[in-house]
């Protein structure tokens, strides 16, 4: 992808239900065990944080998040494999944490696939710890895989680029 005259910067907006169609399109290039339909309708109906990315009225990009009380989950958080490596991830990202930021939220979780190099390198860089592994958590080609569980304790009053230099109080 490259930008080209005319082309407007891409912006974060709600994920609505008419949205579905193209989330399931990236969702089935971007993961080998897709979540379906359902799992999206349930979060968007759960009232959860779902959230896409757009650029040039194209569907890039999306990211679910599941608040309660002083805790969140990312749930999910996947770019278009054709606009990868530009920031967007880390972008989306970021709306994440400055919406929990906003909330008060003082711990943010996630999984990840020990494999999912890319993923962890991005979560790391916003200040994510390994909190511990989750055992055959994921489905795998040949079984199951385990899963990172990562945290990232928020300081409300502070950027992230201030966060990813903290240690977890855990
Ligand atoms: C993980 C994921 C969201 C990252 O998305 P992304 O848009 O490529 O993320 P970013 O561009 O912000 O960063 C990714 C890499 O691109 C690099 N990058 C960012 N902007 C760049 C640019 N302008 N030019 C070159 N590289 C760039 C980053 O430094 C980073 O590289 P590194 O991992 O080698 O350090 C994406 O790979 C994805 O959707 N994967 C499948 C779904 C998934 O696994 N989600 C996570 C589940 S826990």
């Amino acid at each position: 992808m490259s930008a080209q005259p005319g082309d407007v910067a891409p912006v974060i907006r709600a994920m609505r239900f008419n949205d579905l169609d193209n989330v399931l399109e990236v969702e089935g290039v971007a993961y080998d065990f897709p979540w379906s339909r359902q799992v999206f309708s349930d979060c968007l109906m759960a009232g959860y944080l779902a959230s896409v990315l757009e650029y040039n009225e194209q569907l890039i990009g999306y990211s679910i998040l599941s608040t309660a009380a002083a805790e969140a989950h990312i749930l999910n958080l996947c770019i278009d494999p054709d606009f990868r490596r530009h920031g967007y991830g880390a972008q989306m990202l970021e709306h994440l944490l400055d919406y929990a930021r906003s909330l008060g939220i003082e711990r943010i979780f996630l999984e990840v696939r020990p494999s999912n190099d890319v993923a962890i390198r991005l979560y790391e860089r916003a200040g994510f710890k390994q909190l511990g592994i989750r055992k055959s958590y994921y489905r795998a080609p040949d079984g199951r895989e385990d899963a990172l569980v990562l945290v990232l304790e928020m300081r409300p009053e502070q950027s992230s680029e201030q966060s990813s230099e903290q240690s977890p109080e855990i």
